[in-house]
This record gives C-alpha cells, sequence and structure tokens, in this order.
C-alpha cells in the first residue's frame, strides 16, 4: 500500500460524540486537535460529515436506524504510517437487541468499498467472530451479548511497507480495568493479512439496535487506554452560553442553590440528598465562581457548569474506572450489573460530583433529582436528566479542603448513624451457607483455626423456595437454635431479604401486602408482576407509608429468630428478563405523604433507599435498643442514614482486587462511609494468591467481609491451603488490633460526615501528584495502607512511619504495608477472636510517631458497642498528646469527655522512630515517659 492512501473511517453511530458533546456542525479540525491533545496522537481529520438522520438519539448516546452509512470521516493516515507504523481503534458495542442471533454489529475492513473482512458478532450463535468472503472464524464466545451487554473491542493495523498490512482484534467481555496490560486480556485474538484501503464501524440489518460509545483512535495501546476524553469531547455552544439560574439563594456558609429560570417552583419533588432544613436562606447578590447554567435541548434538561481544565473530580457515587473521574459519563439508574460487565452504571446513584482545585480547595455539586440522569465529566461537568424530569435544584458546597468538603456533605445528605461494633469485624458469607449444619461448621471452622471473625451470612437458600421472611424446614427447621449457637460462639448472624415476595396467593406476605394494595402497578394500573429468584414476584411500593409500615412491621416475627442483622439485596429492583434488569420505567408509584404519584423512572433510584429506610425502622421497632445493621445492594445520595453497602457482583479476578480500591474511594466521597467490596471476588474461583491478597487487604475496607457465588469453590479463609489461612489470619489480626482506631473512626463519621476510607490526596490536597493515586488509600487521617502488589505509589510528603502489628513472617509476601503519619497516636487493642471479647475499658497500645516538632496527639472514642446510651453521655473520648524530652517521649491523656472517663489507666507506649521501636508502660492519667530504645521492629 502507498503513503498517500487514505482511509475511511465510517463512523456509524457517533461513536463517544454524544449529540450533546459534539457541535452540530462540527469542526473537524477541532475534533482532530482534541484528539491529539487527548489522546497523545496524531490523529488528524481532514474532512467530516455527520448526517443524524440514520441516527436517533437516546438520551446521550446514538443509536443507528438502518443500514444505511451516510457518515463518513476521511483520516489521513499518513502519520501514522511514517511514524509508528500502527492505528489503534477502539470502541464499545452494546448490543440492545432481543434477538442477538438476528442482528449484527461490527467492525469492516474494505478495499475501495469493497468488504475484504470484518470482525463481528455471528448471526447464527452468540459467538464473535471474524468473517471475510469464504470463510468466518469463531474469535471469542460472547455469550454475554445480549441485552444492553457491553463489550470493548479494539483493532490494531499495522502498516507492514511493500507488503500486505497485518490486522489482530481483541474482544473483551468483561470492561477490566488494567486495559494497558494486553495480557490480562482472556479473550482469542486472530492474525490475518490483506490490503485495505477503508475501515467502518458497521451496524447490521435494517431494523437492528446498536449502540457504539467510546470511539478512540491512537497510535499504540498505551495512550489509547490512556485517554480519557475520546476525540471530539466538547460541549455545544448552545449548553455553554445557557442561562444563567433564575434564582440564586445562599443557604449556609459555602451552600448555595440554584434553580433554572424555567423551573415550576411549585412542582420541585421532596429531596431524597438533602435532609437539611435551611432556615436562613438569602438570595445571592452576586454571581459565584460556581454557577450553573440550566438549558433544555433534545428532549433533555441540562446543567452545565464550566470549570477549568485542571480541577479534578471525583465521587459520582458506586463507579468503575479509575479514582479520578475526569472524562467519565456515569449513567445514574441502579442496575443490576453482574460482574460489572456494563461500565455504565452500577447498583447505586449519587448525583453527585467532588471538585478539587490545584490549590487543594474543594467543591462539590449537587444535582437534586432522582429520575435516571447523566453526569459528563468530559469537558467541565455536564449533568442531564430526561426533559419530562421535574425541575430540580443544583446545590454548590465550597469549602477549604476534601475532607471539609465531606463534613459540609455530610451535614446536608445526613450522616451515617453509629454502627454497632460486631458489624466493624470481619464477616464470612457465601451464596449460601447450608443446611443448618454447615453453618455451624463455618462457625467452628474460625474459632478452631483461631481466625477472628464476627458474623455469619445466610444468603437465599435458607428460604423456603425462595419466599421472603420463610425459613426452609428442612435445611434450616430451627433458625432459632442456630442463633442461639452463634451467639455462644461470639458470632451474629445476618439474614438476606429480598424486596419482591412471591406471587403466590396463600403466602401469608403475599396475602397481607395484597390486602393493603402494596405492590407496584403496570402502567395500566394492574398490579406489576415479574420474575426473581421464586418466580413471578410483585414489588412492594415503598413510596406508600402505609406499605413501609407494613414491610417494618414483617420484621417482627423473624427477628425473634435470633437473627442480628439484615441483608437487603436485589433492592435496584433486579428483575429478570426485563430488557434493562428492572421493572419497565413507566410503571408507577402512587407516593404518599411528601411522595407525588409518579413513573418508576422518578423512583427506580431510590427503590433501594425507601426499602431499607423501612427496614431500618423495623428493626428499631424490635429492638429500640439496640443499633440495626442493615446491608443494602442499591442506594442513593444520602441512603448512608439507613444502611451499609457492598459493591455487589464483582469478579475473583485481580482487576477486580485492583478496581475495589477506587470503587470504594469514590462511594465513600459520595458520603457512604461504610461500603466494601466482595473480599475475593464473587463471580469464579479465587487463587489462593488472589485471596491471600483480597484478604490482606480487605482488612482494611471500612465493611469487610468475603463473599462468593453459588457453585464456585469455597472461599472461606482456610480453603486454599496453608499459605493462604496464614495470610488472612494475620491481615485479621491486624485489623482486630486496629478496632480501637477504627470505631474511633467510625464514631467521628457518625459524628460530622467525614469518610473512613479516604484516598491518598486528602493528606496533601495541594499536591498535584497524588490525586491520581488509586493503590494505596487512608484510613481516617493518620494511617496509610499501601498494598503489597501496588507499583509505583505516589505518597504524601512528610512524616510516615512504619506500623508493624504483630510479626511479619517471612515467607508472607501478601500483608499490607502500613504507614502512621507524623504527628499522630493510633491506639491499638490486643488480639480477639470477636469484637464481642471487648468491653468499655479494653487494654490499650498507643502507637506514636511524633511530627517535625516532636509532638503528636490522638483520639480514642470508647462505648458498649451496641445500644443508644452513648447519645446520654455514657462514652469516653480520650485525646492523648505526646511530645519530646531529653532522650526520649512524655505522653498524657490531657482531656477525657463522657461519663465513663476514667482516673487510672494503665496502658502500653509504642514509640515509633525512624530506627525502631520503643516501648513503655503506665498510667496514662499521669504522664507516661518513654525512654528512646528502638529494640523492636513491631508491636507485639
Ligand atoms: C445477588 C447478590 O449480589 C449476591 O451477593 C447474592 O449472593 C445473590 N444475589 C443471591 O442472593
Amino acid at each position: 500500500m502507498k503513503l498517500s492512501l487514505f482511509f475511511v473511517l465510517t463512523v456509524l453511530a457517533g461513536a463517544g460524540f454524544s449529540d450533546v458533546i459534539l457541535e452540530e456542525n462540527f469542526d473537524s479540525a477541532e475534533i482532530s486537535k482534541s484528539a491529539v491533545i487527548n489522546g497523545r496522537n496524531d490523529f488528524s481529520v481532514l474532512s467530516g460529515s455527520l448526517d443524524y438522520s440514520w441516527i436517533k438519539e437516546t438520551g446521550s448516546r446514538l443509536q443507528h436506524k438502518g443500514n444505511k452509512v451516510d457518515a463518513v470521516w476521511d483520516v489521513d493516515i499518513e502519520p501514522y504510517r511514517e511514524n509508528s507504523k500502527t492505528i489503534y481503534v477502539s470502541f464499545l458495542l452494546k448490543n440492545l437487541n432481543e434477538d442477538v442471533k438476528n442482528s449484527f454489529a461490527g467492525l469492516g475492513f474494505y478495499n475501495n468499498d469493497t468488504e475484504l473482512f470484518g470482525i463481528g458478532n455471528d448471526f447464527e450463535s452468540e459467538y464473535f467472530k471474524y468473517y471475510s468472503p469464504g470463510s468466518s472464524n469463531i474469535i471469542g464466545k460472547a455469550p454475554t451479548l445480549v441485552d444492553g451487554e457491553v463489550h470493548l473491542i479494539v483493532a490494531r493495523i499495522e502498516f507492514v511497507e511493500g507488503s500486505k498490512d497485518k490486522f489482530t482484534i481483541w474482544l473483551d467481555p468483561l470492561v477490566r480495568r488494567d486495559l494497558s496490560d494486553q495480557n490480562e486480556w482472556k479473550t482469542a485474538r486472530g492474525e490475518f493479512e490483506f490490503d485495505f484501503n477503508q475501515l467502518r464501524l458497521r451496524a447490521g440489518n435494517e431494523g437492528n439496535k446498536w449502540e457504539f460509545d467510546e470511539l478512540k483512535v491512537a497510535s499504540d495501546w498505551d495512550s489509547l487506554f490512556k485517554m480519557n476524553n475520546s476525540p471530539g469531547g466538547k460541549v455545544s455552544r448552545a449548553i455553554k452560553n445557557a442561562d444563567l439560574p433564575g434564582i440564586s439563594e445562599k443557604l449556609d456558609r459555602g451552600v448555595n442553590r440554584f434553580y433554572a429560570k424555567y423551573a415550576d417552583l411549585e412542582e420541585i419533588p421532596f429531596s431524597f440528598a438533602v435532609s437539611k432544613e435551611f432556615n436562613n436562606v438569602k438570595r445571592l447578590k452576586k454571581s459565584p465562581d460556581l454557577q450553573p447554567v440550566f438549558s433544555k435541548a433534545n428532549g433533555r434538561k441540562y446543567v452545565y457548569f464550566d470549570t477549568p481544565s485542571h480541577d479534578d473530580f471525583y465521587g459520582t457515587g458506586e463507579v468503575q474506572g479509575a479514582l479520578r473521574r475526569n472524562g467519565c459519563r456515569i449513567i445514574l439508574y441502579n442496575k443490576d450489573n453482574y460482574n460489572y460487565n456494563d461500565p455504565d452504571n452500577l447498583y447505586q446513584s449519587h448525583p453527585w460530583v467532588m471538585g478539587v482545585r490545584p490549590d487543594g480547595t474543594a467543591y462539590g455539586i449537587i444535582f437534586d433529582t432522582t429520575w435516571k440522569s447523566e453526569i459528563d465529566l468530559r469537558a467541565g461537568i455536564l449533568f442531564s436528566a430526561p426533559e419530562d424530569a421535574a425541575d430540580f435544584p443544583v446545590y454548590t458546597l465550597e469549602a477549604e479542603s476534601p475532607s471539609r468538603l465531606m463534613e459540609m456533605l455530610g451535614g446536608i445528605s445526613g450522616k451515617m448513624p453509629m454502627p454497632p461494633r460486631w458489624a466493624l469485624g470481619y464477616q464470612q458469607c457465601r451464596y449460601s451457607y447450608y443446611p443448618d449444619s454447615r453453618v455451624r461448621e463455618i462457625a467452628r471452622g474460625f474459632r478452631q483455626r483461631q481466625i477472628p471473625c464476627d458474623v455469619i451470612w445466610l444468603d437465599i437458600h435458607y428460604m423456603d423456595e425462595y419466599r421472603i421472611f420463610t425459613f426452609d424446614p428442612e435445611r434450616f427447621p430451627n433458625p432459632k437454635g442456630l442463633n442461639d449457637y452463634l451467639h455462644a460462639k461470639g458470632f451474629k448472624s445476618v439474614w438476606m431479604i429480598d424486596p419482591a415476595p412471591k406471587y403466590e396467593e396463600g403466602y401469608s406476605v403475599y396475602d397481607s401486602g395484597s390486602e393493603i394494595d402494596a405492590w407496584v402497578k403496570n402502567k395500566d394500573g394492574e398490579d406489576y408482576v415479574g420474575k426473581v429468584w421464586p418466580g413471578k414476584t410483585v414489588f412492594p411500593d415503598y413510596t406508600i407509608p402505609r406499605v413501609r409500615k407494613w414491610w417494618a412491621g414483617l420484621y417482627q416475627d423473624f427477628l425473634d429468630e435470633g437473627i442480628d442483622g439484615v441483608w437487603n439485596d436485589m433492592n435496584e429492583p433486579a428483575v429478570f428478563e426485563e430488557p434493562e434488569k428492572t421493572m419497565p420505567s413507566d410503571n408507577l408509584h402512587r407516593g404518599g405523604g411528601k411522595l407525588k404519584q409518579g413513573k418508576h423512572i422518578q423512583y427506580h433510584n431510590v427503590y433501594g433507599y425507601l426499602m431499607i429506610k423501612a427496614t431500618r425502622e423495623g428493626m428499631l421497632q424490635y429492638a429500640p435498643d439496640k443499633r440495626p445493621f442493615v446491608l443494602s445492594r442499591a442506594n442513593f445520595l444520602g441512603g448512608q442514614k439507613y444502611g451499609a453497602t457492598w459493591t455487589g457482583d464483582n469478579g475473583s479476578t485481580w482487576a477486580h482486587l485492583e478496581q475495589s480500591i477506587p470503587m470504594s474511594l469514590n462511594l465513600s466521597l459520595s458520603g457512604q462511609p461504610f461500603n466494601g467490596p466482595d473480599i475475593g471476588g464473587f463471580v469464579g474461583d479465587a487463587s489462593p494468591q488472589l485471596f491471600a491478597h483480597w484478604m490482606s487487604v480487605g482488612a482494611y475496607y471500612p465493611f469487610s467481609r468475603a463473599h462468593t457465588m453459588v457453585g464456585s469453590k469455597d472461599h472461606e479463609p482456610w480453603s486454599f491451603g496453608e499459605e493462604t489461612l496464614k495470610a488472612s489470619r494475620s491481615a485479621l489480626n491486624k485489623r482486630y488490633r486496629l478496632m480501637p482506631y477504627l470505631y474511633t473512626l467510625f464514631w467521628n463519621s457518625h459524628k460530622n460526615g467525614n469518610a473512613v476510607m479516604k484516598p491518598v490526596f486528602f493528606a496533601d490536597p495541594a499536591d498535584k501528584s497524588l490525586r491520581d493515586e488509586d493503590q494505596a488509600f487512608m484510613l481516617g487521617d493518620n494511617l496509610l495502607v499501601v498494598p503489597k502488589w501496588a507499583e509505583d505509589v505516589n505518597l504524601p510528603e512528610g512524616i510516615f512511619r512504619n506500623l508493624q502489628i504483630g510479626q511479619n513472617e517471612r515467607w508472607d509476601k501478601y500483608q499490607c504495608k502500613l504507614l502512621q503519619k507524623g504527628g499522630s497516636i493510633i491506639p491499638v487493642g490486643e488480639k480477639v477472636q470477636s469484637t464481642e471479647e471487648l468491653g468499655l475499658l479494653n487494654p490499650l497500645t498507643l502507637s506514636i510517631v511524633l511530627d517535625e516538632n516532636g509532638m503528636a496527639s490522638g483520639r480514642l472514642y470508647e462505648d458498649s458497642g451496641n445500644g443508644y446510651e452513648f447519645k446520654e453521655d455514657k462514652f469516653i473520648v480520650s485525646n492523648f498528646k505526646a511530645q519530646r524530652t531529653e532522650g526520649g517521649i512524655k505522653v498524657t491523656c490531657e482531656k477525657q469527655n463522657g461519663e465513663f472517663a476514667y482516673d487510672k489507666r494503665f496502658v502500653k507506649i509504642a514509640w515509633i522512630t525512624k530506627d525502631g521501636i520503643s516501648f513503655g508502660y503506665g498510667d496514662i492519667c499521669k504522664s507516661v515517659e518513654v525512654m528512646k530504645t528502638d529494640n523492636f521492629e513491631y508491636i507485639k
């Protein structure tokens, strides 16, 4: 092929250029410029046209309507031929056809309009294949390419001078995080030779529906995956220059609220995200720096903030990908997303963006709507919802630091209630432990092997044929007896309750719900019947106050069986065999009280939120003097007031272990402090090494629970051999010994809304080099956790010392490194098998690292671990101080608050310096002096 040849990249579906983001009459020079800037490559567009007649707008994506190919870019490939000799093209392909077998989409390679070769899904099977006239080979099995599943496809073309060009294709049904590692791609690949001069993204037959998204073109693999923005990410002039707010209000220091000019204030719905009442609302006189513009176009309502490109974005809820959100689009529509196959949305929605400026000051934006919506961070902050969504206010928060911003968010959206201490312990789950003898065996397994654990979980197989609030008479004939057994061994139990009862007359939950007309209706006003585990099911309409009351009441008999906590799963709500894996968006919720009647598209995102609110109420009614523990899969901004959360069905893969950290961090930065993933991964079998690494990190998630799917190999810490067992035990011992610190962090979070798990950049928000760090993380402000596998970690400057709790055995290549910040005192406890062993004034070691001035301070919160007496002053907060003396340090308890204050308490002191650890012992109510000896390497 000659150097002067062009190939035509036929973009059938706008690939990554949504109708909004792209200027209507787009300027090809702009696109190529943007491609160069974003992709570090030399992509250049000579001319282009985009004919909208063949595409259909669906919110922000483009779908093609037929097989007409009218959109053409002429791309100059000369620079690629000359410089890199390769071109990489990647795109996401999403099937929207129910009948995958009769639909087609793919990438076609052409020579002068004749198709030479292609890659696409097979018409007849559910495989991906490459095809050329006369031959067709399968390159990868893609059984998930149905119903909105997404595939990432990458093509590499190597330009071979004087010979035929070469082509390699990768296909990945899972959107993995570590895209840059080619070896991580598990699917088959093929390599073929042929001549071509045109490349087309093709979507086949008339009537097919496909979406193309995130088209990227780059000269090498790495820059392809470093590219956040698709080329062309650019907000249209209409959106940029839209209307200033109609109303701008100052609510509080640093807190403003805005309404669009067109907003109908009478029709603003109840806010789920904002629970604070503002009593001193004033009109803003001056335009603030952070100010939205509002517009309506293309059937959508837009709110846009033209933020400087050097600001970094975080939060946005439960999301896949890197910690820093710049360049991402997030769909807010809670989704049962098995194995995280769909990159767009997960189980929760948080219409919230955190921005951090170069100087470390921070801002936050709440888009206060529950409607299905989208956050687009490719060029500033663009939020959009369907035009028929009710008008909504937009809140902006300005703070001097990210930490302070979290506290402001907590003040506005609500804070996590203080959890029972046992919920901070390690927890063991699987889908499912049954019968009851197996549950006992698991419990014994922990105690016999001296692996600390607080909770055993009961998944759906305990139920009588998946009927919620029932017990299988054979597998679990005596749930009370089982719980008594667990309690006697120092365990608590958490049992699952799904939202949807079986549609079956004669079944008490169905009957009592039907009596109060509890079920969500379809668009014709009839009870909506979907399909979940028990087969046909109905769905409680939690927007109705009497339904929430009825739901809360169902827990009375259930909890009477000695159940300690409730696990609300499937509450997106997940519905099988529906195109969006949930109920139709035009289903009807009847509301009541402050909630108006509305369609499912309005209440979908708060279905789980309302469910767990009612569950929590039920638990409090049953045992008003106990702190409820509810775990929910779905949730919404503000839902931290009702339950903790885990991040759903991840996979037993390295990629998902790595992904768990930014995912938990962004969820933490979205106001949900009590969260964590399934340790070990849910889908598939963990290897012994993966499990050991995951436990070693998992010991530091706020919510620490191992879980695995039905049919997988055993995933208990002892199921993988001696090395994994020992590594797990060592990690969990460290978690339990850090319990005084962890419990204090949860109390802080409960009091002030701050996160428990924080990104490293919180330690020095003005240090730009920390903004992307998402392998290491912080627990509170004083402890840095660096996973063993983390590479090229960016750590804050200043004093950080190795905090070694317990001896790491030489063979143990799994434990995270713990680094304690200079100037801090971290309270460390003793080894226990369960938090049930802990009382009020437990034995204590104070781990001390001095700052540059020879000072350190720290705080410890203690109470009975459950109940509400702490609200009546029945707690102790101890404030410790340490300062350098001649050859040593002096440690005191400066101040105590709360009724349980002590006047004598003997504590150990572990003073960590760069040379080692020096120990001391004494009554902290007097003062304890420690001389520098540095004899030890770890806290015994
Ligand atoms: C889906 C949940 O995500 C998973 O954790 C659970 O084990 C299954 N449902 C079965 O209840």
